[in-house]
């Protein structure tokens, strides 16, 4: 999986993948992720790239010429020959979830354009781009950490990125449920003690326990989940 982010803060993206399983990810090869900065192809003798909207109104906008240089550049220098999708990371884009993770993580290549300023010229954001994407109902000052999160929760699905053990699979939003509580030694810590089942050695009572405990908790936290869930079931 590529990744190619188009963005003015380059540094701030690629600090954020560098450490942890994204990081190593990189390192291991089987992630890449390119920041390409905008402001390098703006034809701008005063490297601007942004300006006044017309019709009047708060704040400057990303002009569509760098943006839409930046975004030739990384096609063309892809190694791949197909067009790839482009997720514009804005508040008006449909709320992302693990689903759309897990659908993205079988592209070969992504763009992710990061929008600065009030946002981007319409007309380039109608030439390049294939999915719009929020990731929650808050608005932040720029696309950068929405396309840091697209990265990390994507990338955790490509294959040898996680461990088998750590993989994917079971664990919070597969299948609906939230995961389970956990611990680790010791066994008593400031008068509490680690459930009893989780200590008995059987495998049986552990999986039922675990998930009566997966149960509860995602009617208690996220009853809108157990609805899914329990709608999903009705269905099967
Ligand atoms: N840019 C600013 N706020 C955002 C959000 N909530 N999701 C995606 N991109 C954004």
């Amino acid at each position: 999986m590529n990744f190619h982010i188009l963005t003015l803060f380059p540094e701030m993206v690629m600090e954020g993948l560098s450490s942890s399983i994204i990081g190593r990810a990189q390192d291991a090869g089987v992630v890449s992720v390119r920041a390409i900065n905008i402001r390098d192809f703006t034809d701008n003798k005063h490297k601007k790239v942004d300006d006044y909207p017309y019709g009047g109104g708060a704040g400057m906008l990303m002009q569509a010429q760098p943006v839409y240089d930046a975004y030739a550049y990384a096609v063309n220098t892809m190694s791949t020959r197909q067009k790839p999708r482009v997720i514009y990371l804005t508040p008006q884009g449909s709320v992302f979830r693990q689903e759309m993770a897990v659908e993205l993580a079988r592209e070969q290549d992504l763009i992710l354009l990061c929008g600065h300023y009030e946002g981007i010229d319409e007309r380039v954001l109608e030439e390049i781009v294939t999915d719009y994407i929020s990731i929650g109902d808050y608005v932040l000052t720029g696309g950068e950490l929405p396309a840091m999160v697209l990265v990390d929760a994507i990338s955790r699905m490509v294959p040898g990125v996680l461990s088998n053990r750590q993989s994917g699979e079971k664990e919070s939003f597969t299948g609906y449920l939230l995961e389970y509580p956990q611990y680790t030694r010791p066994e008593k810590w400031r008068g509490k003690k680690v459930p009893d089942t989780l200590l008995s050695g059987h495998h049986a009572n552990i999986e039922k326990w675990r998930l009566e405990q997966s149960l509860r908790r995602t009617r208690e936290r996220r009853p809108d989940l157990y609805r899914s869930y329990e709608q999903d079931r009705e269905r099967k």
